[in-house]
């Protein structure tokens, strides 16, 4: 059972954000259907490894897309990757030294920042970046 399901609302019309974003979602059903079948620190630890790695390399496509086209909320939009950032890397580490199990609590949240998000930030900067591309 998948919790990110993905929707056209949520395109941003930039192929490679897109594609990015679909594949997060995708990574987030894999950790999902982890937990919920009950699955050990094996199965879990790379899914999530995997999470975050692609999401660093997704908030720098995005971060790098920003800059070189001088997005005016730049800073307010980075920040917000980086707490998303930080607060994942604060549950692996808790996770890594056995402090803390995942649950799906964790899917859930991810799922609700990212829906959130992209069409939040998201697209408002790459509604930006297009009608700078036109102009
Ligand atoms: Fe798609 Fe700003 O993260």
């Amino acid at each position: 059972m998948s919790i990110a399901f993905w929707r056209k609302e949520y395109e941003t019309g930039n192929s490679q954000i897109d594609r990015q974003h679909k594949h997060l979602f995708d990574i987030i059903n894999v950790l999902h259907n982890a937990m919920m079948k009950g699955e050990g620190k094996d199965v879990l630890k790379p899914t999530l490894y995997e999470l975050i790695k692609y999401t660093k390399e997704h908030f720098a496509t995005e971060e790098k897309l920003m800059q070189s086209s001088h997005y005016p909320h730049y800073h307010t939009h980075k920040l917000k990757h980086d707490e998303l950032t930080a607060q994942v890397l604060q549950i692996k580490h808790k996770f890594d030294d056995h402090e803390e199990f995942i649950t799906v609590e964790l899917s859930k949240f991810l799922t609700n920042w990212l829906v959130h998000h992209i069409k939040g930030d998201d697209q408002q900067m790459i509604k930006f970046l297009q009608s700078k591309n036109k102009g």
